[in-house]
């Protein structure tokens, strides 16, 4: 018996039928458009007024610091085991079935999770707009279920789910294709909002400075942690970058920089405009806009985040179906998941599975805790990733000539686990109880599944 059974690396060095053909400029934007979405366009308002007030922009440089670190770990994985699906065939190739398994289990729970976030985000926005022309719902209705407040089903949240589902299982290329234009609206609406707000800003908003202390700078900075996710588009790319050894980490250090600019303008002029008591709402940045009175630009702004966060819906609903695909391809889920629909070709009982569920938590689940769960989840990823490093390199000696390499093994991966496990300590309670619960049953449907399945056992 062997959980820990391997897929040889040679199985996974399949030459690349991909033209090299992308450079710097192409990956920072690449990732870019991955990252920017309901992190700063929702989570900004609630992480300043319930966890670090104005001093967000601390927990926005200390996210950042444990993405680049992680990120480089990814880049060296991607260009040393070049094949679909990410961290989980890095898992399974470096630490055999059980763990890749897990990482596979986990990541789905990541992208259950960030997916429900994203539409959870869409609807604030929509239901800010409709409230704006007068169609607003009902409190019942636009809300996760809290019986304080009276809402009980967030119905915006799985309307958009179902119907991102339908795009994707009818062929998402089209869709994603928008998501280059989507990049270019993202920032002119970040932009519009610094350059309109930052006239209104009133600096005595920024005092208190830190409310909560360092701990809640900390907690601020596991929480926004999620507005830095989708780096790992870049790393993912590189089979199709020209020069990987000196693009990857530049796409990923200048993506991750820019964001990180981004996010600290705009939680500076955020928290400089509101204070930051009132930002807990779900609509913080064009909620700021009508704050100061300008409600023809924060209708803009509504209607353009309500456009660009529907992209950032599609493009993961796009890659969860993948994902449960490929691992069910693998035979560690029911094989019937890596059907694949003969007139769309695509995975359309994987995408229908993951829209089902990301649907239902996106309707009773609370953004927070929603986003939340996703940050323990993937820090647990780039922590069993940057040990994944030191054993590659032990394993199989060090890149080869042309691959990435991430800088200082053993002391960059080391430092990546201990900021990740930080990060993750600073997390509540319930948002651990989840955690373990999806872990456990993670180990127990491999046991009592994936085992016996694993196209493993046929070799
Ligand atoms: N970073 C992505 C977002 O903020 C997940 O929406």
């Amino acid at each position: 018996m062997s959980y820990f059974r391997k897929k040889p690396l040679e199985a996974t060095e399949r030459p690349s039928n991909l033209k090299r053909e992308l450079k710097t400029m192409d990956l920072i934007l690449l990732g870019l458009g991955a990252i920017v979405g309901t992190g700063i366009f929702v989570i900004t308002g609630t992480a300043a007024a319930l966890t670090a007030g104005p001093a967000l922009i601390v927990s926005f440089v200390i996210a950042a610091f444990s993405c680049v670190l992680s990120a480089l770990c990814y880049a060296e994985f991607a260009s040393r085991i070049p094949v679909a699906g990410g961290a989980y065939s890095y898992g399974y190739t470096v630490f055999g079935e059980l763990i890749g398994w897990l990482v596979g289990w986990l990541m789905i729970c990541e992208y259950l999770l960030a997916n429900a976030s994203v539409a959870s985000g869409w609807s604030g926005y929509m239901n800010g707009f409709l409230d704006g022309i007068g169609l607003g719902l009902p409190i019942a209705l636009r809300s996760s279920f809290d019986v304080e407040t009276g809402s009980y089903v967030d119905v915006i949240a799985v309307l958009i789910t179902f119907l991102v589902t339908y795009i994707v299982i009818q062929g998402a290329k089209k869709a994603l294709r928008l998501n280059n234009i989507m990049v270019f609206v993202k920032f002119g609406l970040i932009i519009l909002f610094i350059v309109v707000g930052a006239f209104y800003v009133k600096p005595e908003n920024w005092t208190p400075f830190a409310p909560f202390g360092f701990e809640g700078v900390a907690t601020g900075a596991a929480v926004v942690f999620f507005a830095f996710l989708g780096f790992d588009a870049v790393s993912t790319a590189a089979e199709e970058t020209k020069n990987p050894r000196r693009d990857i980490p530049r796409g990923i250090i200048g993506s991750l920089g820019i964001a990180t600019v981004l996010y600290i303008a705009v939680t500076l002029v955020l928290t400089g405009i509101v204070p930051y008591e009132q930002l807990d709402i779900k609509d913080p940045v064009a909620f700021a806009i009508r704050f100061i009175g300008q409600d023809f630009i924060a209708g803009i702004i509504s209607v353009g985040a309500i456009a660009t966060l529907l992209t950032v819906l599609i493009s993961m609903t796009y890659g969860l179906g993948r994902l449960i695909y490929a691992i069910g391809r693998d035979g560690l889920l029911p094989k019937k998941l890596s059907e694949v629909d003969p007139k769309t070709k695509s995975p359309k009982n994987a995408t229908q599975l993951a829209g089902s569920v990301s649907a239902v938590l996106a309707g009773i689940v609370p953004l927070g805790k929603l986003a939340e769960l996703t940050n323990i989840v993937t820090l647990m990823i780039f922590v069993i990733l940057a040990i994944g490093i030191i054993k590659l390199r032990k394993d199989h000696g060090e890149p080869k000539e042309g691959e990435f390499r991430v800088p200082f093994v053993p002391i960059f991966p080391i430092i990546s686990v201990l900021v990740c496990v930080y990060l993750m300590i600073q997390l509540s309670l319930s948002v651990w109880i989840a955690f373990i619960i999806w872990l456990a049953l993670g180990v127990v449907f491999y046991l009592i599944y994936g085992y016996q399945h694993s196209e493993l056992n046929g070799e």
